[in-house]
């Protein structure tokens, strides 16, 4: 999906917590419906860069949910306070103004185009990375195909975002054992794989680089097909400033926000980019 050229001014219409995360939603009402994978630059419209403070930048979030309407899009974001941009926006009040840049990126490929024997999907969201794999997971399930959701948290305080996904078979980990498997995601994704199944298995993760990376070794050892959704230091969000270029296996570079931030893991030797996640 293309974005409109320029940023556009939207309403917050709602802001909701979410475990520790906050769910904010904001209404568009000139741009298109997003596809799952894609991103928006956002920046609140006051009380940003005030008295030439920080952030002076718009920050780059994944869109968690997309409802088109007669009044436009209500676009839904899964925040995580990390710092000042994302205090702001997690604070965000019903009827302030948010600029939007977007939908940015690209989207996520169905199994099928990803790999022709893929029987479904396999969901292997981490933290705040859940985010971009729930309006995945609406839309695969829309498109009447299985997807298997595996959703991993550091502790109760980094956890969140769970209702996004509106299905009850999520299985889940975390590494402070307060809920699901005690450990990591991954290590339900190992078992997963292990299965008859596992050659038919399309695979999409987001989460922490390590999390990525272990996702991406684990398909590259079982041949099984995977896209990542990957995070770098986005200054522009539209391929002008190069601050999100990461290295590929062949020698050169993409710039994640034009030719990510969804990529396949067979393009990248690491999913370990300096700079990325939090
Ligand atoms: C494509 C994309 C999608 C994203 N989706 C979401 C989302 O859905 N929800 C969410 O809460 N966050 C998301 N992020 C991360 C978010 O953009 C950063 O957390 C934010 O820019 C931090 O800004 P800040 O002013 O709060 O903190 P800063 O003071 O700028 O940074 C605080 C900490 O976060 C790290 N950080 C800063 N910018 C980024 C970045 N772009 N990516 C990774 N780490 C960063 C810094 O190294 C530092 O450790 C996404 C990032 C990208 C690139
Ligand atoms: S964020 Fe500027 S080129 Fe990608």
């Amino acid at each position: 999906m293309i974005a409109p050229a320029g940023r556009r001014l939207a309403k917050v219409v709602g802001n909701r917590e979410s475990g520790s995360y906050r769910i904010f939603t904001a209404l568009d009402a000139d741009g298109p419906d997003p596809a799952a994978g894609q991103f928006y630059m956002l920046a609140a419209a006051d009380r940003w860069s005030a008295r030439g403070e920080r952030p002076y930048l718009p920050r780059a979030f994944a869109v968690a949910d997309a409802h088109p309407g007669g009044d436009g899009v209500r676009l839904e974001f899964l925040v995580e306070p990390v710092g000042p941009g994302t205090e702001r926006l997690a604070g965000m009040e019903t009827g302030e103004g948010l600029w939007i840049t977007g939908p940015l990126g690209g989207a996520f490929t169905p199994p099928r185009e990803l790999s022709p024997d893929a029987a479904g999907a396999v969901l292997v969201g981490g933290g705040i990375g859940v985010a971009t794999l729930a309006i995945w997971r609406r839309r695969l399930a829309a498109a009447g195909v299985p997807a298997r959701v595996l959703l991993g948290f550091r502790d109760s305080a980094h956890a969140g975002g769970l209702e996004l996904f509106d299905c009850s078979e999520i299985r889940l980990a975390s590494e402070d054992g307060h809920t699901g498997h005690r450990g990591y995601v991954t290590d339900l994704l190992s078992v997963l794989l292990q299965g008859d199944d596992a050659a038919t298995a399309a695979v999409y993760a987001c989460g922490p680089p390590a999390m990525l990376e272990a996702v991406r070794a684990m398909c590259a050892e079982r041949g099984v097909r995977a896209e990542l959704a990957m995070e770098a230091p986005m200054a522009c969000g539209f391929g002008a400033c190069m601050g999100c270029a990461i290295p590929l296996a062949d020698g050169g570079y993409m710039r994640l926000c034009v030719d990510g931030p969804v990529v396949s893991s067979t393009r990248i030797e690491t999913a370990l980019v300096a700079g990325s996640g939090h």
